[in-house]
């Protein structure tokens, strides 16, 4: 965890997660701008990466035909990739009583490659106890949007990045039940944020949510 005294300058962890093309990296950096606005020490960073050896994973990982790893490998290339990113940007930012905003974390794994990809659930979970531990998010932000909505969007932007979006509509339609299902099991971690309206109507909902589990005043901006 990173903190338990929400009212204090101490380090809070603060993940998002959803399909492709909700918009979460404009997110992380429009939440990025108000907390600093704010006067909090903020670290943007995202998965897969986030660390030097991590961004080498990411691209194994993000780019290529959709068949080339298993669903099994990606989760244990996305787990080798966080125990880097965890050792080398999360816990030191949060010793240093950062806020962290990390673009993905274990629910993608649990989403994309168990639920959409077939490995157990309880796979995730074991990796998760030994890689993460107490290093869990305080809050977990899940941009929801309809897939043909979000893929539409994505596949707009035409990046090389783009090895899950060929997945097909199944995959991506079990990806967006996972995470509601996921916010549904840990209503205390996690928060929907109806992703379909203007970039800065999800950036004032996303505020407002912050800004209560946080206890900070929303018009500190
Ligand atoms: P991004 O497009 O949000 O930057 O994420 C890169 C891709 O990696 C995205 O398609 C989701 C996928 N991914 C997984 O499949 N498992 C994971 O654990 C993570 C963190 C990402």
């Amino acid at each position: 965890m990173g903190s338990t005294d929400k009212t204090t300058n101490q380090s809070t962890f603060i993940t998002f997660e959803g399909g492709e093309g909700t918009g979460k990296s404009t997110q992380v950096q429009r939440l990025a701008e108000r907390l600093k606005a704010a006067g909090r020490t903020v670290v943007t960073t995202r998965e897969p990466g986030g660390a030097p050896s991590a961004e080498e994973i990411r691209t194994l990982l993000v780019t290529g035909e959709p068949d080339r790893w298993t669903a099994l490998s990606e989760a244990l290339l996305n787990f080798t990739a966080r125990a880097e990113h965890l050792e080398h940007t999360i816990r030191p930012a949060l010793a240093r009583d950062a806020i962290v905003l990390c673009d993905r974390f274990v629910d993608s794994t649990m989403a994309y490659q168990a639920y959409a990809g077939g490995v157990p659930p309880e796979t995730i979970t074991t990796l998760t106890r030994l890689v993460v531990g107490e290093t869990m998010p305080d809050l977990t932000l899940i941009l929801d949007l309809p897939v043909e909505v979000g893929l539409s969007r994505a596949q707009g932007r035409g990046d090389h990045e783009n090895r899950y979006e060929k997945k097909g509509e199944a995959y991506h339609h079990k990806l967006r039940d996972a995470f509601l299902e996921i916010a549904k099991a840990e209503p205390n971690r996690c928060a929907v944020i109806d992703a379909s309206g203007t970039i800065d109507d999800i950036a004032d909902a996303i505020w407002s949510i912050v800004c209560e589990r946080l206890s900070l005043s929303e018009n500190a901006q």
